[in-house]
């Protein structure tokens, strides 16, 4: 274990990532709740499929170190905002906004932080809707406030995603020009696609 645990009596690196793993398991639920009530009302999924994950301790080390923190418990739980990911793959633009609006609308739930890359794509062309929330977590004798990110996107923006991120893997630091334009040429196809087929699903909506 590269994470040093500062004082006796600390919680143990085992203890907090089980409480990271739990927020996961809360937010996963109250989305699958949030896609069957909707599937039921309205007869439509919002929600194509849902990926979690919790950091591993490599990746944790390797983030605080970039940031310039020492790898102790305490940092990582105060600096590393993304130790509980989770990943809501949608069909439709639209429901992007429509999931993290119910999901901020809980009461149990803090939004901390909010990025909009939808409204504001980066420059890479990377575009997702990310939420920053805050859980409590009940344990036997102690409620801990737990920090999840959530990723929002469509299937065309997560397939995206993710051949940009295995490029990005095979050439860390310098993408060759040539690729970083053809995801950015891409990026804009998956933005029109998105608005395409977003416009077709609301003309056949008002049809049935
Ligand atoms: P991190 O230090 O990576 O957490 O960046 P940040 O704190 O600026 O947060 P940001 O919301 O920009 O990105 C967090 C996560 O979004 C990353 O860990 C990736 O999963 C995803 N992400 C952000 N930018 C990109 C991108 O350009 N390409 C891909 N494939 N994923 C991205
Ligand atoms: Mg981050």
């Amino acid at each position: 274990m590269e994470i040093r645990v500062e004082n006796e009596g600390a919680e143990s690196y085992e203890e907090v990532m089980l409480i990271y793993a739990s927020a996961l398991k809360q937010i996963s639920t109250k989305l699958t709740v949030l896609n069957d009530e909707f599937q039921l009302v309205h007869r439509y999924n919002p929600i194509e499929h849902i990926k979690s994950r919790v950091k591993s301790s490599p990746s944790i080390v390797k983030k605080l170190k970039r940031h310039g923190y020492e790898s102790t418990l305490a940092n990582m739980v105060k600096y590393v905002d993304d130790i509980a990911g989770i990943r809501v793959i949608c069909s439709f633009r639209s429901d992007i906004y429509r999931i993290a609006d119910m999901i901020s609308s809980q009461d149990d739930i803090k939004v901390l932080a909010i990025k909009d890359y939808i409204e504001k794509p980066k420059d890479s062309g990377y575009e997702s809707y990310h939420m920053l929330v805050m859980i409590p977590v009940y344990l036997s004798d102690r409620i801990i406030d737990t920090k999840v990110e959530i990723q929002i996107r469509t299937i065309a923006m997560d397939f995206w995603a993710s051949l940009e991120h295995k490029i990005q893997y095979k050439f860390p630091g310098e993408v060759p020009a040539g690729f970083s334009e053809e995801l950015l040429e891409c990026a804009r196809m998956v933005s029109e696609l998105d608005t395409r087929m977003m416009l077709l699903n609301n003309e056949i909506q008002e049809l049935v």
